[in-house]
């Protein structure tokens, strides 16, 4: 009897004792399961800022297709020099753009527009800008703003690029009105299909039906609408 029951006893408890064991691993498994997953998300999430730091302005940049909506031109023609002159903020701890200014990390920007790639004589430019063939144009520097690594692979100039064509163009006129004073380019005429292009290419149309919606509105609000309507047609 007694040893029966200790038999039982004993296989009972080494159930027991198997159960737990097994339960222990599977939490432990779990655990480690859980660590992995913790631990490759922290891996990748350490990683992931090392790509999308260029990218990030890439994006931008690719989406910054207002390039592709609004002409530079008519860009150009819109932009306003004391906000250029704002912009230019980023640039200054690497460039001065004053008559005769020092060189910083990059050469001084007086005057660049219009001038060879890699304008300042004893400048050590890298032979990546130098052998852009041709002089600083007004798209050729929108360009370089844009993508200073694409426009001239091989760069010294450790700068990620300018996202916003409205801040380039601001940025162009900026540079421009600083020594060099080139003519802007003459606004091209868009597809009259948005609003915009009638503002810039087309004064005499684009002030006919201004003034055209203006002055019914101003007297009878329901003849307002047709007018306009009208007048496009
Ligand atoms: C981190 C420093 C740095 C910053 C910021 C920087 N640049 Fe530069 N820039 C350089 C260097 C270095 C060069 C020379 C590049 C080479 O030789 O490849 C250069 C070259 C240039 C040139 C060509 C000049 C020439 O003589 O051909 C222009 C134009 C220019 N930068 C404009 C700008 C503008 C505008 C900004 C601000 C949006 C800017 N850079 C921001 C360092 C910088």
């Amino acid at each position: 009897m007694r040893p029966a029951r200790g038999r039982q006893r004993t296989g009972l408890q080494s159930m027991d004792n198997r159960n737990n064991t097994i339960a222990g691993w599977v939490l432990f498994a779990g655990i480690c399961a859980l660590g992995l997953s913790i631990g490759t998300g922290m891996l990748s999430a350490s990683h992931a800022p090392e790509k999308p730091g260029f990218p990030i302005e890439d994006t931008e940049s690719a989406s910054g297709g207002g390039a592709a909506a609004v002409p530079l031109p008519n860009l150009l023609a819109a932009a306003d020099v004391e906000k250029g002159k704002a912009v230019f903020a980023k640039c200054a701890a690497c460039h001065t753009i004053d008559q005769g200014g020092a060189n910083g990390i990059g050469p001084n920007l007086f005057g660049a527009l219009g001038k060879p790639h890699g304008h300042v004589p004893g400048f050590a430019y890298s032979a990546a800008l130098k052998g852009v063939p041709g002089n600083w144009d007004f798209a050729g520097m929108d360009a370089w703003l844009t993508k200073p690594s694409k426009y001239a692979p091989g760069t010294k100039m450790s700068f990620a690029g300018l996202g916003s064509a409205e801040d380039r163009a601001n940025l162009i006129v900026y540079l421009n009105s600083m020594g060099s004073n080139l003519p802007l380019p003459a606004p091209e005429a868009v597809p009259a299909e948005g609003e915009a292009p009638a503002e810039g290419a087309a004064p005499a149309e684009g002030e006919a039906p201004a003034e055209g919606a203006a002055a019914p509105a101003a007297g009878a609000a329901p003849a307002a609408a047709p007018a306009p309507a009208e007048a496009k047609k």
